[in-house]
């Protein structure tokens, strides 16, 4: 059987999407396919759809956001839907109520999907079983944040065609980056081998795990070393709202070993491509002159992330309705 965009509607049977661990690669592709349909729909003179008219989204912030919570809401009336934000100031989150008491108020409003960002790993998981409306992971904790990784993959794919045998580095601060867990995932399992760069402070724990359920992970400490061939390279900030204790000397000898400038980017495939989730600590993890080079796809992730939300959006609505 297939759906309105000629989708096998079989592949994606979710109500929730709470990280791209649990997503399997025809449903990836899925999602890969029904962007590139969102994309052209962005891109004609009509703009807008109708297919999620009459829909309620409430968007739910339990932490700042720019690209995320924003790209979410012009996705949703991208397609027709009605959006409410609510961040934790302006909800009765603020007087004591609890996660599973705010997102049944919501339902009660109307809320035909929530997209959530919550402090706490595994809080969706928490949540999702007591959920009448479809609940989306938009980041928890060090955890996951799978729109992220979709969104990337769907650039990288964009810029660099098949990841299959594609070298992807990954610098910076990744032990507390559910940017980069996400994307350890969805790229290896799409076949892109992986080399995670960093102090070995900033590198997550059970690491060794993770390298059993993925052989084409690797860890390079040395910069320098990592670059050498990468296709694509993906830079994170330092986060330092979330690291407890000192695991750095100090910014300036992170700068010294691991931020990505014009001559560590020399060392890097030709076509190479340079990413960042954002925000940018501009010439901290990434210097300002590879920022906005045209080796730089940071903004097209950006646009990208109406495009892939709306695909996502979109396919959950389709599956509540079969
Ligand atoms: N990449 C990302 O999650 O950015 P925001 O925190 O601005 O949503």
């Amino acid at each position: 059987m297939t759906n309105l965009l000629g989708n096998d509607s079989s592949v994606w049977c979710r109500r929730h999407l709470l990280d791209v661990q649990d997503l399997s690669t025809a449903e990836i592709e899925l999602v890969m396919q029904t962007a590139d349909v969102m994309s052209k729909q962005i891109n004609s003179p009509m703009k807008k759809s109708d297919a999620l008219r009459g829909k309620t989204v409430i968007t739910l912030f339990y932490e700042a956001s720019t690209r995320t919570r924003g790209s979410f809401e012009m996705a949703a009336k991208n397609l027709g839907a009605d959006v409410i934000n609510m961040t934790v100031q302006s909800s009765s989150i603020s007087k004591g109520e609890s996660l599973i008491n705010t997102l049944h108020t919501l339902v009660q409003i109307g809320a035909d999907m929530i997209v959530m960002r919550h402090p706490l790993s595994g809080a969706h998981y928490c949540a999702a079983p007591y959920m009448q409306a479809s609940l989306i992971n938009a980041g928890d904790g060090w955890h996951a944040h799978p729109t992220q990784a979709l969104l990337d993959l769907y650039t990288v794919r964009q810029h660099a065609g098949d990841l299959q045998g594609r070298k992807i580095v990954i610098v910076g601060d990744i032990k507390h980056s559910r940017v980069a867990h996400s994307n350890i995932w969805c790229l290896s399992k799409m076949g892109a081998k992986i080399v995670l760069c960093a102090p070995p402070t900033l590198l997550p724990a059970g690491l060794a795990d993770m390298r059993n359920c993925f052989p084409h992970v690797e860890v390079e400490n040395r910069i320098d070393k990592a670059l050498v061939g990468a296709d694509v390279i993906m830079v994170l900030r330092l986060q330092k709202e979330r690291m407890r204790g000192d695991l750095l000397p100090g910014t300036a000898d992170f700068i010294c070993g691991y931020q990505l400038n014009a001559t560590r980017l020399a060392l890097a495939n030709p076509q190479a491509i340079v990413m960042h989730p954002g925000p940018v600590n501009e010439d901290i993890e990434l210097s300002a002159s590879v920022l906005r080079s045209p080796r730089s796809v940071v903004g097209k992730q950006v646009s990208n992330g109406v495009a892939v939300r709306m695909a996502i959006l979109q396919l959950l609505n389709a599956s509540k309705n079969q």
